[in-house]
């Protein structure tokens, strides 16, 4: 066991449970902070995992929560805006109110995850918010190191998932953006790098592209997703103006599977020049090599997680 605390803020979704797993099996003491402990209850049984409730838009309790750690890692994102969370509140001024908790709580390690390509000129606000929170981490004097993953694919991703399940239900799929180019990177591969980051001071002061081993386009990892599960979908892309179509119709329904920013994020690739940097020292994982596994629901876990899923949770 080391003699470490990380706090991890959105350590109970989907890369900060797995990476909590990591840590945990690493030996170090894993604090995450939950808006809601039932959302983090699947990691209470873990022997150095303490899931803890606290209100992270208030600053005291956001100070305690970070207090006495060695390290804090902040993974909070949203995909869509609601009411009260929106992505200048979430990726911009949250990052702002973390780095003021970790200097009043004197800790000085923060590592931070955002996305590929954020920044000011990028097309959607989704990634101008994330490159404001960059921005703000940066300069924090603090030891930072952000992570810039392009999609995440693993057991309990949204992405993957989502189609694999879509395919299963429908014999036709409109598929907005068909050409949008990503290079998925393995949620593992992603954990494991934020957690040798932690022990890895070459790391402090620097962004990292984190990227998968492939290029695929968007209509390809949907059909592959299919094929995974079984499925064959007759899949009709969409041009540009009837993605934002299907984007604007998409956001009048209750659950948010598409907006008109999502698919502005995806008019720039999402592909990097090196997947995982070399200081990792380790290759990144192959989608065909875990995705049929866990999108055809043959690991317990993927039986879990989907249900956790279903259940917004
Ligand atoms: N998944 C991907 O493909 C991908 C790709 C690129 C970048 N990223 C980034 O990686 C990070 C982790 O992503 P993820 O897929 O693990 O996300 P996730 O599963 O949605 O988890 C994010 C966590 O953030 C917390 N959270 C969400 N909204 C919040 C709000 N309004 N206020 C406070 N806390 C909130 C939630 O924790 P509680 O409910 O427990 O409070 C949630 O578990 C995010 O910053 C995301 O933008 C993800």
């Amino acid at each position: 066991m080391k003699n470490l605390t990380v706090t991890l803020l959105g350590g109970s979704g989907f890369v900060g449970s797995h990476l909590a797993h990591q840590l945990d099996a690493a030996g170090y003491r894993v604090r995450v902070l939950t808006r809601r402990r039932e959302s983090a209850k699947h990691l209470i049984l873990l022997p150095h995992v303490e899931v803890v409730e606290c209100d992270i838009g208030d600053d005291d309790q956001l100070r305690t929560g970070v207090a006495g750690a060695d390290a804090v890692v902040n993974l909070v994102g949203i995909l869509h805006e609601r009411a009260g969370a929106t992505f200048d509140v979430v990726h911009g001024e949250l990052p702002r109110r973390i780095v003021a908790a970790c200097r009043r709580a004197a800790v000085s390690r923060l590592l931070h995850v955002s996305a590929l390509r954020a920044g000011p000129n990028a097309p959607s606000a989704y990634l101008r918010s994330k490159g404001v929170g960059e921005a703000v981490v940066r300069q924090s004097g603090l030891h930072w190191t952000v992570f810039r993953p392009s999609v995440i694919f693993g057991a309990g991703d949204r992405f993957l998932t989502l189609f694999a399940n879509l395919a299963r239900r429908l014999p036709v799929m409109f598929l907005a953006c068909p050409d949008a180019r990503f290079q998925p990177v393995w949620v593992e591969d992603v954990a494991r790098a934020i957690t040798i980051s932690l022990e890895q001071p070459a790391t402090v002061g620097q962004s990292y592209d984190m990227c998968g081993p492939k290029v695929y386009t968007l209509r390809e990892l949907v059909t592959y997703a299919a094929h995974c599960v079984g499925a064959g979908p007759v899949i009709v892309g969409l041009n540009p103006a009837c993605s934002m179509l299907l984007g604007t119709v998409m956001e009048w329904l209750p659950i948010k599977l598409l907006t008109r920013d999502n698919v502005l994020s995806m008019q720039i690739d999402s592909v990097c020049d090196c997947a995982i940097p070399s200081i990792f020292g380790f290759e990144p994982t192959h989608l065909e090599a875990v995705a049929p596994a866990y999108l055809s629901g043959e690991t317990p876990r993927a039986h879990y997680l989907r249900f956790r899923t279903y259940a917004g949770r």
